[in-house]
């Protein structure tokens, strides 16, 4: 097997027949979002929707199915890959089903290190008519990753500094930069239970802070589509902190294309599958659309970070 055929194309068909038709170890990351179980039908006729993901009406078949797919596509996966999935959750019966953590722990289960749950607050999430329950305005996207040694680049996806900033009630707090254990909790701020004794010195990295576990993201727009798209920001999140410039990059369930147009933007190379062909057409439309590579200020910022290398992090 090789990737002769592959790379930067989107491949029409089930996305586990086409997975056994990748090598093994080819894939850098994947990231991708499944149809959510019952949210809506995307194929019309009989043929395709017996392969479609989302129609079980079982959610245990909804599970393991997706759990088959993952697990062949762990094979794909470079030793030091990483997986993001993004899922979302569904009600049945006037109940919330836990569609995510269900797949989750099956996917633990199967043999991939969770490595972190993230929750994507939808600031512009759907209005609903709901009053017995708060609106639903998140999904989960879960990091797995294959092996213990993975490409994190934590330093590619900081976020700005909060506390001690001018917007922060401690902004007095700075002059503890750079100083182990030189922590406000033993100055006049002592027994203040929200402190703690941690390495405030790491709290101030240059580049900002180390990415928290809650995305506030906008819905995507493009709107050729009558599902969700990926907000670009959210695939770019994910591709500049687990890939290089160059590495294969896979979304199993392409859709409208975000993971193709977002990886080849960031000069990454990618491989899709998707079970319908006017979904394919679309993607590889919106694909040969984009000006490439259209360097963004987030890929000069890490191209001017190389020192980071290509290293892979231990767990802790
Ligand atoms: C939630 S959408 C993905 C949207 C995508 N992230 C985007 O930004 O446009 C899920 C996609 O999976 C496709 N799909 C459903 N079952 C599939 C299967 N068995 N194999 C491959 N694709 C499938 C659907 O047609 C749909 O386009």
């Amino acid at each position: 097997m090789d990737l002769t055929g592959f790379i930067d194309q989107i491949l029409t068909g089930d996305a586990l027949q086409l997975s056994h038709k990748l090598p093994t170890g080819s894939i850098q990351t994947i990231v991708t979002s499944p149809p959510y179980l019952g949210h809506r039908e995307y194929a019309k006729g009989f043929s395709l929707s017996r392969l479609e993901l989302g129609r079980e009406s079982d959610p245990k078949l909804y599970v393991s199915r997706l759990t088959e797919i993952f697990v062949e596509l762990r094979r794909t996966l470079r030793n030091d890959g990483t997986l993001w999935l993004n899922l979302g959750d569904t009600y049945r019966d006037q109940q919330l089903l836990g569609i995510p953590w269900r797949v989750a722990i099956a996917l633990q289960e199967s043999g991939w290190i969770l490595r972190s749950e993230i929750i994507w607050e939808k600031p512009n999430a759907m209005p609903s008519s709901v009053k017995n329950r708060p609106t639903l305005s998140h999904e989960h996207v879960f990091l797995f990753s294959k092996t213990d040694a993975y490409v994190y680049k934590a330093d590619a996806i900081r976020e700005p500094h909060k506390t001690f900033t001018s917007e922060s009630r401690m902004r007095g707090g700075r002059n503890h930069f750079g100083k182990k254990n030189g922590t406000p909790e033993k100055g006049k701020n002592a027994g203040n239970p929200n402190l703690h004794n941690g390495r405030w010195d790491q709290a101030f990295h240059p580049l900002g802070r180390n990415k928290r576990t809650v995305w506030s993201i906008p819905l995507g727009k493009f709107r050729d589509v009558h599902f969700a798209v990926f907000p670009d920001k959210l695939v770019s999140n994910c591709l500049l902190a687990a890939t290089h410039e160059g590495d294969l990059v896979l979304d199993p369930f392409m859709g409208s294309g975000t993971t193709a147009v977002v990886a080849r933007r960031l000069a990454r190379r990618f491989v899709g599958f998707e079970l319908l062909p006017e979904y394919v057409a679309m993607a590889q439309r919106r694909v040969s659309q984009s000006n490439l590579p259209l360097f963004s200020t987030e890929l000069i910022c890490i191209t001017s970070l190389r020192g980071c290398g290509r290293r892979g992090l231990r767990l802790r």
